[in-house]
């Protein structure tokens, strides 16, 4: 087994009816006044947003509302969100919402310390310092609500990039699954796909010497897999909710990838460059798309481990049955699993590779150039 380090500071709370303590614990670091941040308006509509208003009240804590993170956040509107922070004096953010809203929480509260936000993504301006992030979750799926990333589109640019910081750990994650039971199905489901490729990514850098990483990652997919089953069937399961939350946040808090190499994210690169193509593509849907095609690309220069997942995630016989039982599972999920069902034609390949490379080296398992990524595009149309 590799050596490693592992410490994971943010305090989690979890279960119905959680989300009253997030004014308690806003106080007990010492914040007195802080930006709520979030998305469209879903949680006015499932009443989070309520019993956030009341716990922050109760407690005496102020707050200034910014509304409108979108999907794929923005730099540009983070931009705006640093010039508030600055002017009203805020010392902390209370994000509300899933990835998105999160990410720009984070993004910003690293954003009031440098000169330009930008930098931070661009590794030109390193996080020294951040205001703390306080979350209640509403959406499984990206893990951020503990751990150190978080990612923005600069649409300007067509660049949709992550940075990672000690410094942006969320200090408290609030987790209350039964929020999650107006999620409309396809969210849902992307919240099963974006956990589960946050597994793979890991888990197919692995050694055989890592066994307790392998199997908690597996049994990890494995229940992703079944609670999401469970979830299409009647997306008021709470039990499933809850254990499908959970699994999500150790898909991506470093629990399930110690000792496994820092993990692969060649998906995840690629992905990126679609939906900073088209914002409209949500990030697992992207990746419903690209996984299948990347395992079929790369998978002969490291069988052993692709023929290892297959048998115990999707219990096939070979490599090839397993990625074609988990392109069914997405189908019957509803995710995308095309590039033509996003949009994409042959025709785009140059641009999307022109992003893929503009981010940096991609491919571990396999080191990949320009002709490779355009064949695994075409694997994927
Ligand atoms: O806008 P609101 O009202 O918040 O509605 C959202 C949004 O429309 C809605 N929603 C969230 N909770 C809901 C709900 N609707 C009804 N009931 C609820 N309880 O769902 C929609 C999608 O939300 P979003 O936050 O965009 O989704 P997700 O959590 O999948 O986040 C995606 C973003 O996170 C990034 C992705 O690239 C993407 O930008 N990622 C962040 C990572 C990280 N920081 O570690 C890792 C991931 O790999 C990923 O890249
Ligand atoms: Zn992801």
């Amino acid at each position: 087994m590799e050596n490693f380090q592992f410490q994971n500071p943010t305090k989690i709370i979890f279960g119905k009816g959680s989300i009253k303590y997030i004014g308690n614990e806003v106080k007990s670091n010492n914040v007195q006044k802080v930006l709520l941040l979030a998305g469209s308006g879903s949680i006015k509509q499932n009443g989070v947003y309520t019993q956030i208003v009341d716990s922050l009240n109760r407690t005496k804590i102020q707050f200034v509302e910014v509304w409108g993170v979108r999907p794929n956040p923005t730099l540009e509107h983070a931009k705006q969100v640093v010039e508030l922070l600055k002017s009203e004096n805020i010392q902390g953010i209370v994000a509300v919402g899933g990835g998105s809203v999160i990410d720009e929480a984070k993004s910003v509260a690293a954003g009031v310390f440098v000169e330009n936000l930008w930098d931070i993504f661009e590794k030109k301006a390193v996080v020294r310092q951040a205001l703390p992030v306080f979350v209640v979750l509403t959406l499984s799926a990206t893990g951020t609500e503990m751990n150190p990333f978080a990612v923005l589109s600069n649409d300007e640019e067509l660049k949709k990039w992550s940075f990672g910081s000690p410094f942006v750990y969320p200090k408290v994650s609030i987790i209350d699954p039964s929020v999650q039971s107006t999620l409309p199905r396809r969210q849902t489901a992307n919240g099963g796909v974006d956990s589960l490729s946050h597994l793979m990514e890991n888990y197919f850098m692995g050694e055989p010497s890592a066994e307790i990483s392998l199997a908690l990652n597996e049994a990890t997919q494995r229940t992703v897999i079944s609670q999401i089953d469970k979830l299409m069937e009647n997306p008021d399961n709470y039990e499933a909710r809850a254990n499908l939350a959970w699994s999500s946040s150790i898909a991506l808090n470093g629990m399930t990838s110690v000792a496994l190499g820092g993990g692969e994210w060649t998906t995840h690169a690629i992905e990126h460059a679609l939906s900073a193509i088209n914002p409209q593509i949500a990030h697992a849907e992207g990746l419903a798309v690209m996984f299948p095609a990347w395992i079929k690309y790369v998978s002969d220069a490291k069988p052993y481990i692709f023929d290892r997942w297959a048998r115990n995630v999707w219990a096939a016989n070979s490599i090839n049955e397993g990625v074609e039982a988990m392109q069914s599972k997405f189908r019957l999920w509803g995710s995308p699993t095309t590039l033509t069902e996003l949009g994409f034609t042959k025709a785009d390949f140059p641009k999307i590779v022109k992003c893929i490379v503009e981010y940096g080296r991609v491919g571990r398992i396999k080191q990949l150039d320009t002709t490779d990524f355009e064949k695994i595009l075409e694997l994927a149309l």
